[in-house]
């Protein structure tokens, strides 16, 4: 009965915001007559926008479908697009000066439609400022399965004469309705990458942001919870990430009264962008997401999403194949011979990819030269790599290659040729890091220059990977050729380019497979990984620590892009085991970077019945749903499971770190059980690891097994597979 009344309540509160009735019936986008204005709804959430009487668009909502009738009683909205101008009460999208040096923006609203935008609905505003000629449209692009909005905006200078000055333009602003509020994002440095971060969002700003062209410090994700809604597989979760690879800002501004307002894009500190008239500038896209299923269903969202549209459609849906890659094997020392050597014991365990690092190119002996000089090593490669790689491949593997292509050594003959080619600014020392510097890519003779070499790399070779590396970080930005008021415009500049560079070679040579790299984890953001296949999460290849790296990596980004190798590093002396280690690598895409030509046959033999076992769980991993079950950060174990979608079969692993006392205290003794998630409650699984016993699904969930790993630096992988009883 209280339920049937609730029902009714729900449907009369929706009633009243009446819709057009014969627009969008079965549409996620509405608008509506009362108030006036547009219901944006996905699976669990609404996004509501009203029309003010003074025509101002206004944000009025955005959070659980269950709670919007509640907010309905006490709407009180803000504007979609915060300007700067009158009242500074808000953290602005938009900061503009007009040619008459006015800096306030007014807007007003023109129109609005439903349209779709690659195949999904998408609500579009224009807003246009009340005197000036400026236009600004923000889009909404829905994706209801995932829970999820992707927002951005596009800026016209509507005149004809005069330049309009963009001093700041966020991608979106999002209000949160009024609470106590927890932020999670990540911090980092090099070999640290993806550590989560708790912190209280107490009254004033936090932003998270880069301003380096790295995202180690704070990779450009978030999740945002109210206080009081912690656990980890219920509760309101909103949760974000930009698609974008240059400098970017997110700003939390917490107000006294509660209400929290997050707005995110391109960081305009020491940038700007001189709208010519007629000219229109985009933002890059803002995903921001909202789940009941807390933090794992913020992740499985996120991470969903992201496997399911953001990836590269070519290589969406393919395995990614297990990979051998010389670097910890022989560095910048390379030749056929050698590499050849590693091939063939590569391919002997199971290995499909072997990849060929840094050291292949014209005088590459170290790194402090050659970078920029895109042809092969004469002294290292005599005829050339096709003969290599032809080898490789007769014997049933494909090959792969490794470039910095935004990169110079002022060692190098491209330096030589073109010292004007890289950032700098005139009197001013040109920083090396790691012996080298930055091309300005932002220059179209810099890039037509990449554009060739690379095509003509992966012309001459029958190259199907390559991975794309990024050393540095960005120092004195200057671009003196430049007209003055383009000189700030450098780093959107270059990363526009970036990113047409790579839609290209990808254009030109579909088949061959990406890798983003950048010093490790330097560089994962959804602007790579909507161009790029995988990403190399780390340089350190310690089991323990990746433990935690990819935990949080997997926060955000889905387990088929996370590169993961085995390797002999040991960054903590613990002698992890080879065992150990190719468990923790096989839960994302499994690689090997030891030198196997030092392998015993022991050894050998334990990496093929691994990598025998990684291919069979493979499509769990890479294309299942991941529980993580057990939390490094808040215990001395780990576990991670991954579900067939029809929830027939799924994989976990386990693993444990220091040993403590068990059963010391109540939270040791909490841990000793381990719990499944998803699983059918009725159906039967049987655990291969574990004795092909056969469980409840019920029972598997709510009950729980003992913890099955025994022993300090010990790991195992279950099977579960559905079963009769
Ligand atoms: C940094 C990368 O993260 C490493 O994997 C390796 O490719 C080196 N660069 C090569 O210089």
């Amino acid at each position: 009965m209280k339920i049937t009344i609730l029902y009714i309540a729900a449907i009369f509160s929706f009633a009243s915001l009446k819709a057009n009735a014969n627009q969008f019936s079965d549409s996620v986008i509405i608008s509506t007559s009362n108030p006036g204005g547009w219901m944006i709804s996905t699976n669990n959430s609404v996004y509501q926008l009203i029309l003010t009487k003074e025509n101002e668009v206004q944000q009025a909502y955005y959070g659980p479908k269950a709670q919007l009738a509640f907010h309905q009683k006490k709407i009180s909205a803000a504007d979609e697009i915060p300007v700067r101008g009158a009242f500074p009460t808000k953290t602005p999208l938009l900061e503009v000066v007009f040619p008459d040096n006015v800096r306030d923006a007014e807007l007003t609203f023109v129109n609005a439609e439903v349209l779709q935008v690659e195949g999904r609905q998408t609500l579009k505003i224009i807003q246009k400022d009340k005197y000036y000629p400026l236009e600004i449209t923000s889009f909404i692009r829905v994706l209801p399965e995932f829970d999820i909005l992707e927002k951005w905006v596009t800026v016209k200078n509507t005149g004809k004469k005069n330049n309009i000055k963009i001093e700041n333009l966020q991608s979106a602003s999002i209000h949160l309705p009024p609470d106590a509020y927890d932020l999670t994002h990540m911090a980092g440095e090099w070999g640290h990458e993806f550590q989560l971060r708790n912190t209280a969002l107490t009254e004033g700003v936090k932003t998270l942001q880069a301003r380096d062209f790295k995202s180690f410090a704070n990779p450009n994700w978030f999740m945002v919870r109210p206080a009081k809604e912690n656990e980890d597989i219920s509760g309101s979760a909103w949760f974000g990430t930009l698609q974008y690879s240059g400098n970017w800002r997110i700003d939390f501004d917490k107000a006294f009264n509660g209400k929290l307002q997050i707005t995110g894009g391109i960081n305009f500190w020491d940038t700007d962008w001189t709208l010519k008239p007629g000219t229109t500038f985009e933002t890059p896209r803002f995903i921001i997401g909202y789940t009941r299923s807390g933090s794992e269903g913020a992740a499985q969202h996120l991470t969903a999403y992201i496997r399911k549209t953001v990836l590269p459609a070519s290589f969406r849906d393919k395995p990614r194949p297990v990979l051998y890659n010389s670097w910890y094997a022989t560095a910048f020392n390379v030749n056929e011979e050698q590499q050849l050597a590693l091939a063939k014991i590569a391919k002997e365990t199971g290995v499909e990819l072997f990849v060929i690092d840094d050291g292949w190119f014209k005088g590459r002996n170290d790194d402090h030269a050659a970078l920029g000089d895109w042809t092969v090593d004469r002294q290292k490669f005599p005829n050339g790599l096709q003969p290599m790689i032809k080898k490789i491949n007769d014997m049933g593997m494909d090959f792969g290659i490794w470039v910095e292509p935004e990169m110079v050594n002022p060692n190098s003959d491209l330096y030589r040729a073109h010292p004007d080619w890289v950032f700098h600014f005139p009197n001013r020392t040109r920083h090396e890091g790691r012996h080298q510097l930055m091309l300005n890519l932002a220059r179209e003779d810099v890039y037509q220059y990449l554009l060739r070499s690379l095509s003509a790399l992966l012309q001459e070779n029958n190259i199907r990977f390559i991975k794309w590396d990024h050393n540095r970080t960005l120092s004195e930005p200057g671009w003196p050729d430049a007209p003055a008021s383009e000189q700030r415009e450098v780093r959107i500049r270059y990363i526009t380019n970036l990113y047409r560079l790579i839609d290209a070679l990808r254009a030109r040579f579909p088949n061959v497979l990406f890798e983003d790299c950048s010093s490790g984890g330097g560089r994962v953001d959804l602007g790579m990984l909507s161009r790029m296949d995988q990403a190399w999460a780390s340089d350190n290849t310690d089991p323990v620590d990746r433990i935690f790296i990819q935990y949080g990596y997997l926060s955000a980004f889905p387990a088929n892009t996370m590169v993961s190798w085995i390797t002999h590093e040991d960054w903590h002396s613990l002698k992890p085991g080879l065992a150990y280690k190719f468990d923790v690598a096989m839960s994302g895409v499994l690689g090997i970077g030891y030198d196997i030509t030092k392998w015993t046959d022991d050894e050998k033999k334990l990496a093929k019945t691994k990598i025998e076992q990684y291919k069979e769980i493979r499509d769990l991993v890479q294309f299942g749903t991941l529980h993580r079950l057990v939390s490094p950060f808040k215990d001395n174990k780990s576990a991670l499971q991954y579900i067939a979608e029809d929830r027939s079969s799924a994989v976990v692993f386990c693993y444990n770190m220091a040993e403590y006392l068990n059963g010391s205290t109540a939270q040791a003794q909490e841990a000793n059980i381990l719990k499944l998630r998803g699983l059918d409650p009725g159906a039967f699984y049987k655990i291969q690891g574990l004795n092909n016993v056969v469980y409840k699904g019920d029972f598997l969930m709510n009950i729980g097994i003992a913890w099955p790993v025994r022993g300090a630096y010990k790991s195992m992988i279950l099977q579960v597979q559905k079963t009769k009883q």
